[in-house]
């Protein structure tokens, strides 16, 4: 026994109990009342904590090349962000580029990931940008037998499929044993609302969200739903953030479908106000909020909040996408020199070592329970990307993945004191955590000492993920 944590609550998605949990090589190998110790073994004193599988951020872009720039973090700041947030795997996104083939593209970025050094370990999605010809699409097949099954396809942006494709990229997941997550916004009437608005001269924040809007996504929610019932396949909308949304999954998931839905941290804690004004008090202007999807309005907060409650939502990402504040005044300049608008933003915001820290606040505020907020955070995430062999539960046999959870303790978010990527802002700074983690490891190893990263630059692993065939909406 190399590591035992004794004497705290162990929390899973569906029970609390008090137990020691033991880890030897990097696994969890025993939990249970009075475990003693080897000679040589660390003990670690979680009287008064909570003993938590570490989290799974299901939605990251990590060194992502995106709107004339590359997001801030790479694998390597990124994954020591997240292992200080209690974020001990991230699926981090890579888009294909039109004409290349997915597999070749996958081989090219896991070399990258491994050349950056992620801290702790790490899977891909791999984002769909050219189902073209048969041949592109039959190459989904190789990146399955990689060990990625899950897909991404975007209904906007100039790389994002039409109907058909993304018909047809359902009908090859399910056939294969992947999971297809969808971007969904109706292209067409966003891309309309922009040129509207820019012709008006509104170019500020505000109309990002306007031409995003509620509908926007509600509409494009529901076809991505249809085409799914269509291809009798399962399907992941990720970053819901809208009311419309909500009730669609809710009916799909009500009617036996395999629908699932991802919210984001942003989703519950901010509304579409930001891009009025920002947060003045700490020097977060609107568009340091551009991320895409926008932050909605407060019946669509509550709304995906009630999804949590119910099971409506079943997972809890972060679609961290760091953008450096110069480049979030391209709105107002371009990069070029030119006059910028709420186009020319590169969307996206910093999240992966918050996301944990605020669900679980929210949890021990009384908003949900601990073991949700751990069901959502970490539990589903590994069941529906299939790694729930090796992640997502306090379980015998799987990494010790391991968040040793102070609700006592406060931390109220500085990005200049206590955060750990490599953004100079953050969206959630001055924002009060109830309650934080104390200690975080992976693999059995300690990563944060409840203060700062004591890993190791390349320590983690790439994840893969077995083939699933999600038949209905309950795993
Ligand atoms: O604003 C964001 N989230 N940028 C990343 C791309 C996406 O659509 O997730
Ligand atoms: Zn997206
Ligand atoms: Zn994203």
């Amino acid at each position: 026994m190399d590591l035992l944590i004794k004497g705290g609550k162990v929390v899973t998605a569906k029970s609390t109990f008090k137990a020691d949990v033991a880890v030897t090589n990097g696994k969890i190998s025993a939990i249970g009342t009075n475990l003693k110790p080897d000679a040589g073994t660390e003990v670690v004193d979680a009287k008064g904590k909570l003993v938590l599988p570490g989290a799974i951020d299901g939605h990251t872009h990590m060194a992502m090349p995106f709107g004339g720039t590359i997001s801030t973090d790479d694998y390597f700041t990124g994954t020591r962000a997240a292992a200080c947030g209690g974020t001990t795997t991230i699926i981090n996104f890579e888009t294909q580029p039109v004409g290349v083939k997915m597999s070749k593209f996958l081989k090219e970025k896991l070399d990258l990931a491994e050349s950056q050094g992620p801290a702790v370990d790490y899977s891909i999605h791999m984002g769909v940008g050219d189902v073209t010809t048969q041949e592109m699409l039959d190459d989904m097949a190789k990146v399955v037998d990689m060990g990625v099954t899950s897909f991404k396809v975007f209904m906007v942006y100039d790389f994002g499929v039409d109907d058909g494709q993304f018909y047809a990229t359902l009908c090859k997941a399910k056939e294969i044993g992947a999971l297809v997550g969808v971007h969904a916004e109706n292209k067409n009437v966003n891309d309309y609302l922009v040129k509207k608005y820019l012709s008006e001269k509104k170019i500020s924040p505000w109309y990002h969200y306007m031409s995003k809007n509620e509908a926007v996504a509600g509409e494009a929610d529901e076809r991505a739903i249809n085409l799914a019932k269509m291809a009798g396949a399962p399907l992941y909308i990720v970053h819901l953030d809208n009311a419309q949304g909500v009730a669609a999954v809710a009916k799909a998931r009500a009617e036996g479908y395999p629908i699932f839905a991802e919210t984001c941290p942003q989703y519950l804690y901010f509304t579409k106000e930001v891009y009025k004004d920002g947060r003045p008090e700490f020097k977060l202007r609107p568009q340091d909020f551009v991320c895409s999807p926008p932050m909605k309005g407060k019946e669509s907060k509550d709304a995906l909040w009630d999804g949590i409650r119910n099971g409506v939502v079943s997972t809890l990402s972060t679609d961290h996408c760091p953008f450096l504040k110069k480049e979030k005044d391209w709105g107002k300049k371009t990069k070029d020199g030119k006059k910028g608008n709420f186009t020319t933003i590169p969307n996206g915001c910093a999240g992966v070592e918050n996301m944990y820290p605020f669900i679980l606040s929210e949890a021990n505020k009384g908003k949900i329970t601990f073991n949700k907020a751990v069901e959502i955070a970490s539990t589903n995430q590994a069941k529906l990307f299939g790694m729930d062999y090796c992640k997502g539960a306090i379980e015998v046999g799987l990494d010790a993945d391991i968040v040793v959870y102070d609700p006592k303790r406060k931390v109220v978010i500085n990005n200049n004191k206590n955060q750990h990527g490599a953004l100079d802002h953050t969206v959630w700074e001055g924002v009060e955590c109830k309650g934080y983690p104390c200690a975080v490891f992976s693999h059995g190893k300690l990563v944060f000492d409840g203060k700062d990263f004591v890993g190791e630059q390349g320590a983690g692993k790439f994840v893969k993920q077995k083939k699933v065939h999600h038949k209905g909406p309950s795993f």
